[in-house]
């Protein structure tokens, strides 16, 4: 159907006078004595146009009135009064015509009514905005390191070997629920890679395995976790960015993760000024502000035992108390990012027993060179480290946490040829775009969210 995108039509002032054809979902009409109107809105922006019918016209406009109608109209692009652009109708065609049971007839609903409609959710101006900002953010980190010569690698999703270590791998079967076995043994031996086999929370180990050949390697690809955590910011299926860098330590990582937010957020306010200017009035009032502020300041940096320190001065009532060993919970996140530093604020250096069995220990024996950025409103969005380069070490860690070393195999090598200080780090692209747009649940953020009890 060869039509101009609503996008074009208010960014081109050239073709006020023209003949045009847009075509579009009906989201609002007005019918009044001599003429109608209709709202059209195609995806290609926020705005919608305005579509004016001047009924002494032989126009058959009618069944094009019904809100959610798919609809063509050609008609002449003049200025409207209110110095924007609208169209002229000289022609209506219904495409798709849309019975009033449609649910999407109200002009404000609730994100939770909109939850139950994943399929439909997307035709609100809410969502619209997100999947903007979603994509203009996605095509920010693929140019940030594709200016800085990585290689985009893309990881196995199945795998046999848990990257984590936190026992929160879906398992990947074809063996049926009637399938009877004598043992583990004899169940994963029979299922189809011959082992036991689960999706992938994180790319890094196979990101490691590309660092080591291409020296700078990103993945933005899905993780995949079975936690049974029903929190706002928590999604069984996410997308993660792990960049993976060879020859570097704990401070280019963190250097690193900074210049990307920084960037990309850069990118996000130059290119989404309607998208931004909706959130910061339906979602966050003065966002665009804060994230100026932002990206023109250094991040905080706190080590671990310095962040616990400030917790338990700080005379909270935390729900999770606080100890030096403890892991931060989301409440002690927030309250170091929004109370204490008041912006986004990377704390280093964790105690070895909460973090994974890759990260590089540090010489006080105790700590690990890990990181985490904390953000103002969502806590966590990144997690990453330098990783341990020293073979004996790392297997020592490893036998600590009972690892079985034979499904490591190809990781152990690395440290055998050729072994490079090297690390990265994993940021939840959907914690990016709740902090950038003030969305509050990650359900919000995603196509399809899959969290516990909830997939279609
Ligand atoms: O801190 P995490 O677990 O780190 C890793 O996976 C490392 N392998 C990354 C690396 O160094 N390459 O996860 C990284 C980030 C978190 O900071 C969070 O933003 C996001 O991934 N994340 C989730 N996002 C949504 N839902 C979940 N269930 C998430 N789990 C982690």
């Amino acid at each position: 159907m060869k039509h101009t995108d609503i996008k074009e039509v208010f960014g081109s002032p050239e073709l006020i006078g023209s003949e045009v054809t847009v075509c579009g979902w009906v989201r609002t009409a007005r019918n009044s004595k001599n003429v109608a109107f209709i709202e059209l809105n195609d995806g290609t922006t926020l705005k919608h146009l305005q579509i004016v019918i001047d009924k002494a016209m032989e126009i058959d406009y009618e069944d094009a009135l019904r809100l959610g109608t798919s609809i063509c109209v050609t008609g002449k692009a003049v200025e409207s009064r209110q110095g924007s652009v609208e169209i002229n109708a000289e022609s209506i065609s219904v495409i798709g015509s849309c019975p009033l049971e449609y649910p999407l007839q109200k002009k404000r609903h609730t994100l939770e009514f909109l939850r139950t409609m994943p399929h439909l959710r997307g035709r609100t101006n809410t969502f619209n905005a997100v999947f903007r900002v979603r994509s203009v953010l996605a095509e920010a980190i693929h140019t940030y390191f594709q200016n800085k010569n990585y290689v985009y690698v893309n990881t196995p999703l199945i795998t046999g070997s848990d990257c984590e270590g936190a026992g929160e791998m879906f398992q990947v079967t074809t063996n049926g629920y009637t399938t009877k076995f004598d043992n583990e043994e004899d169940y994963y031996s029979n299922d189809f890679f011959g082992r036991r086999a689960g999706l992938s929370v994180s790319g890094q180990l196979e990101g490691e395995v590309a660092a080591m050949a291409f020296g700078k390697i990103y993945t933005f690809g899905p993780s995949f976790r079975a936690e049974n955590s029903n929190t706002p910011k928590h999604l069984a299926e996410f997308w993660h960015v792990e960049p993976e860098i060879a020859f570097a330590e704990l401070p280019e990582v963190i250097e690193t993760a900074e210049d990307m937010i920084k960037t990309v957020i850069r990118t996000l306010l130059d290119k989404c000024p309607d998208e931004m200017k909706f959130f910061d009035a339906h979602f966050e009032n003065g966002i665009i502000d804060r994230l100026e502020e932002l990206i023109s300041h250094n991040f905080g940096i706190v080590t671990y035992t310095e962040a616990i320190k400030l917790l338990k001065e700080s005379g909270e009532n935390f729900q999770y108390p606080v100890e030096w060993g403890c892991d931060l919970q989301t409440e002690h996140e927030r309250y170091i990012a929004e109370k204490v530093f008041k912006k986004a604020v990377f704390v280093t250096d964790y105690p070895k027993e909460i973090k994974s069995f890759y990260m590089k220990q540090n010489p006080d024996g105790k700590t690990v060179a890990a990181v985490d950025l904390l953000v103002p409103g969502v806590g966590e969005i990144i997690g990453g480290s330098e990783r341990e380069a020293n073979y004996d070490k790392l297997v020592a860690a490893m036998k600590d946490r009972n690892m079985n070393l034979d499904l490591y195999s190809d990781y152990l090598d690395l440290r055998k040829y050729g072994s490079v200080p090297h690390g990265g780090f994993g940021l939840g692209f959907e914690r990016l775009i709740m902090y950038v747009t003030g969305v509050s649940n990650i359900r919000d953020v995603i196509l399809y969210p899959r969290t516990v009890g909830n997939v279609r």
